[in-house]
């Protein structure tokens, strides 16, 4: 079965190939970093248009690359939110679009459902239950994950997302929108406990987390700072940070593991690449006895083939008349505000 993956809820166009026997068969992300840069983030007209003018293209590259014509697709999954309505809009009337055309069911796709099921692309791929901590620019939250589709929220953030608090941060710093992987690659070059920040929440009864206040400790830091330019200064505030952000997230998600006796910790979403959060969650695991799991590199960040493997996962726990239902659609929808734990209808 060939599956076709549309993302199109924020600043990247993605799309990609699936073979269900095979696996990720192509992919091809546009992205509109340097578009937004400009304005220091995204706006969301200008995204809507960006999707328009490239979807197209990419879908007749995906298909060129994997050696298809669009007659061969038997199934189309597509981001229906949360995110930009308008950015959203675009894969979704595409996609449905091209599901009428081509007489195929069309599969909406929570955009953390993806993020979260990326990891089945993976080898070797994680296997339920397990544990998730889904880190992105717009989430944070630790959710216990009994199935396909069955999304209990144990903790989240109160107010920033990690990958928000990152890219603020590396605006303080003085580089460019997204600046997540910036802040990483300067972190590296800092020295641990050179530049203390406070870690929110931490001993916290339960599992939510705060990182605003993290943030405007970066502020006053860079305020009071003889020369904020200095490199050194500069290199052990991103690793105070770091230090911080990464604390916090192994410290509460071992805490939930613990908890619920879970051995397995699923890692998603765009900060899912960042490296010290990687290293750091390697050792906490492996000295309790646990495993966790990363999506493939390329994968962390959105892309159409996490879409796609979220789709035809759906798909193969729809019954035949579930099936039908997504068919010849004419009623399609976005939720630019959508939880996770309510997009479970189709699993049950
Ligand atoms: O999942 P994603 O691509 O988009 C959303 O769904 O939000 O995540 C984007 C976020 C951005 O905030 C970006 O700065 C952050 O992920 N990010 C990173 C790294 N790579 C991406 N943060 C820290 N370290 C990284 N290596
Ligand atoms: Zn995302």
């Amino acid at each position: 079965m060939l599956i076709l993956g549309l993302e199109s809820s924020c600043d990247e166009t993605g799309v990609a190939l699936i073979d269900s026997e095979l696996g990720l068969l192509s992919h091809a992300i546009h992205t509109q970093i340097d578009m937004h840069r400009l304005y220091g983030g995204v706006v969301p007209e200008l995204a809507s248009r960006d999707h328009i003018r490239r979807v197209i293209p990419l879908m007749q590259q995906v298909l060129e690359e994997a050696g298809k014509t669009k007659e061969e697709i038997d199934a189309i999954a597509v981001t229906e939110g949360p995110g930009l309505a308008g950015a959203l809009l675009v894969g979704v009337s595409v996609a449905h679009a091209l599901g009428l055309a081509l007489d195929v069911p069309v599969i909406g796709v929570h955009h953390m459902e993806g993020h979260l099921l990326a990891n089945l692309l993976a080898d070797p791929a994680p296997e339920f239950p397990f544990m998730a901590l889904l880190v992105s620019g717009g989430h944070t939250q630790i959710m216990k994950v009994n199935g396909f589709g069955s999304y209990e929220l144990l903790g989240e953030t109160l107010d920033d997302a990690v990958g928000e608090a990152f890219d603020k941060t590396a605006q303080l710093l003085g580089m460019a929108y997204p600046g997540g992987p910036a802040v990483s690659a300067l972190a590296d070059k800092g020295k641990t406990g050179a530049v203390e920040l406070p870690r929110p929440m931490i001993h916290s009864p339960n599992l939510d987390m705060s990182f605003s206040g993290l943030k405007t400790a970066v502020l006053t830091a860079v305020t009071n700072a003889e020369d904020p330019n200095d490199e050194t200064f500069r290199q052990n505030l991103a690793r105070g940070f770091v230090d911080a952000v990464v604390d916090v997230l192994a410290h509460k998600v071992i805490k939930a593991m613990k908890a619920h006796k879970m051995k397995t910790l699923v890692i998603a979403g765009g900060v899912s690449a960042n490296k010290q959060l990687r290293e750091r969650l390697v050792s906490e695991t492996k000295k309790r006895g646990m495993k966790v799991f990363f999506p493939p590199l390329k994968l962390c960040t959105d892309n159409g083939a996490m879409i796609a493997i979220a789709g035809l996962t759906r798909l193969r726990h729809m019954n035949a008349e579930q099936i039908r239902e997504h068919y010849q659609n004419m009623k399609f929808n976005v939720r630019p505000r959508w939880r996770l734990k309510e997009a479970t209808g189709d699993w049950e």
